[in-house]
């Protein structure tokens, strides 16, 4: 796993989308990583007529109908290294001018293109010019915005689209063991989509030889996955502006977030986290825990439910990098 310290993240959001905003999350000395907004192999058409965001008036939910970045995964991994590399990027805590880690999100239903990416960020990762333990990769496999590409991970079978990307990303990390691979799940309601979830990380574990102390070769068996982050957004939710009857966004569903799907999120977090410590291959899993982390209060009942790292994006949109502040009992 990449090291996260403080234990704390933006989540993958349209506020992590451009140089500056993830210069301004990576100088804020309260986040421990990084996570851009979800890319694709050649970048996503906005329409800002219909991708957009609202937020409830009371409160600290939010309703969006964004899809992916407009910008191509080439463009993140080109300013992560102008970032990492430049000297005057570093946090403006004294404490910590050490560098930060980068989780790249990033999408595709096929698995050729997902083998493109990832071939792209390896590149990158074993180019010199970056530490390559600075550098995660998240599979989105949850975003319930896009028309004719439902998110993978609500459909966890054998044969499936995602079962066809997590056999990707399993032969990257076969090659390379290195490689730090999560996936963002979407908001499961019911027990048996989250055992689903854990047979089919489970189908691609691999086995593989490690040396003993006294050169005998033993055989493991490796789980690709270091992580995963829980939950995306609640999909087809219609969100009304306080005090009248107007949709508050165009189109008109969107994705649920904040304060209204935090209960959700912690019994998402708290569920994995019962099924993963319980299972030989999956128990070193870690869990970014997201959704509804919007106090310091909110991060504290995410930890309890069992997250390694908190994670927030609808209080990122509302207060920008302040929101870390807030997180971290700073700004009381
Ligand atoms: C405006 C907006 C854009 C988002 N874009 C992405 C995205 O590109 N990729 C992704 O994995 N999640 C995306 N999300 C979901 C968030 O990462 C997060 O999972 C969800 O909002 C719940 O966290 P929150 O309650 O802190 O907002 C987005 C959320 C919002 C509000």
């Amino acid at each position: 796993m990449i090291e996260i310290e403080p234990a704390v993240v933006n989540s993958s959001c349209a506020w992590a989308s451009d140089y500056d905003q993830l210069l301004a999350l990576y100088q804020s000395p309260y986040t421990g990583a990084v996570t851009t907004r979800t890319s694709t192999l050649n970048g996503f058409n906005e329409d800002p007529n219909i991708h957009t965001v609202a937020f409830a008036q009371h409160g600290t939910t939010s309703a969006n109908s964004y899809g992916y970045s407009p910008n191509p995964l080439s463009q993140y991994i080109s300013w992560i290294q102008s970032i990492l590399t430049s000297s005057s990027s570093s946090s403006s805590s004294s404490s910590s001018s050490k560098k930060k880690p980068f989780i790249i999100s990033l999408t595709t239903s096929t698995p050729t293109d997902l083998s493109s990416m990832f071939s792209q960020v390896q590149l990158f990762r074993k180019s010199n010019t970056v530490d390559p333990s600075l550098i995660a990769i998240e599979l989105n496999t949850s975003c319930p915005n896009i028309p004719g590409a439902p998110p993978s991970a609500y459909i966890p079978t054998s044969g499936g689209v995602l079962a066809s990307l997590l056999a990707v990303m399993r032969d990257a990390h076969a090659q390379d063991p290195t490689l730090v691979l999560g996936i963002k799940l979407p908001p499961y309601v019911y027990t048996d989509q989250f055992v689903q979830v854990i047979h089919l990380l489970k189908e691609f574990s691999y086995s593989s030889q490690a040396s003993s102390p006294d050169e005998h070769p033993i055989a493991t068996t490796t789980n690709p996955f270091s992580f995963l982050t829980c939950t995306n957004t609640l999909g087809n939710s219609l969100l009304l502006l306080d005090g009248n009857q107007e949709f508050a966004l165009p189109t008109p569903l969107g994705g649920l977030a904040g304060d209204a799907i935090h209960a959700l999120a912690l019994g998402n977090v708290y569920t994995f986290r019962q099924l993963l410590s319980t299972d030989p291959v999956l128990k070193n899993t870690k869990l970014i825990g997201v959704g509804g982390v919007t106090s310091k209060e909110a991060a504290e009942r995410m930890r309890k439910a069992g997250a390694d790292v908190v994670g927030c994006a609808t209080l990122l949109g509302k207060l920008g990098v302040k929101a870390f502040e807030v997180i971290a009992g700073i700004d009381a």
